[in-house]
């Protein structure tokens, strides 16, 4: 797990600009996105800075159970934050239908989607309760996409993203289906995220902190500000 650090004002200008240069370097990228506070400032200095993902194709990394429209949902958070600010859409973007008649077959979907050629980036948060996606503590490392139960931490989060009711059930890539990707990229910031932050890095590897499992890919990035790493020794 290698480990860049930056000083907090310098953290999303750095992150977007990698960000720009990844997904210019090739053609045909497939690239998970999480949505969420941490990553906003970052795609605003990918858009800022005339990033394009024409020629990417998109996957979303989770979603609440809420209803479609619902503003707390992750398609309309990605929507806000990067897709409506692109000239162009991606190749492909390929997010959770929750009216399937079928959630299961609707996750087996996705796992096929993304296994027929791989994720080349996976862009992925931390939750303060350890979580990587809705990959929720006590996840296994081999954990497929999947309809998870919500951690009371993760439902609360949704009313700060905007939703109009409490979920109470998601949908979540598996540790397993990101642990798989080519690259990943852990972004962290603020403070409030130096404790489980270094309880990922340093702690037990195990299901409490299903964010310490990306310790046994051999190619993620922590991109973290000052504040998030201020613990890290
Ligand atoms: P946040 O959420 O970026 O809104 O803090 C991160 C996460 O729960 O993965």
């Amino acid at each position: 797990m290698k480990l860049e650090i930056f000083a907090a004002d310098e953290w999303a200008p750095a992150v977007g600009a990698r960000l720009v240069r990844f997904v210019s370097l090739r053609n045909g990228l497939r690239v998970c996105l999480a949505t969420g506070s941490t990553p906003e400032p970052v795609y605003a200095e990918f858009t800022a800075s005339g990033g394009s993902l024409e020629g990417t194709e998109v996957f979303l990394l989770d979603e609440f159970l809420l209803p479609v429209g619902d503003l707390g949902r992750c398609d309309e958070m990605l929507d806000r934050a990067l897709l409506q600010r692109l000239p162009t859409p991606p190749d492909a973007l390929y997010t959770f239908d929750v009216t399937a008649a079928s959630l299961q077959e609707e996750c087996e979907r996705f796992e096929d989607v993304i296994a027929d050629g791989g994720l080349d980036l996976a862009v992925v948060g931390l939750g303060g309760n350890g979580h990587i996606g809705m990959n929720e503590p006590g996840s296994r490392s081999d954990s497929r996409t999947r309809v998870v139960e919500l951690d009371p931490s993760t439902q609360q989060n949704a009313a700060r993203y905007g939703a109009t009711a409490r979920p109470t059930w998601g949908i979540t890539l598996g540790m397993g289906t990101l642990l798989a990707a080519e690259e990943i990229w852990l972004l962290v910031s603020g403070r409030h995220k130096a404790e489980i932050l270094e309880r990922a890095v340093s702690g037990p590897i195990g299901p409490e902190v299903p964010a310490s499992y990306l310790r046994q890919h051999g190619n993620t990035i922590v991109y973290a500000d000052e504040p998030a790493a201020a613990l890290l020794s």
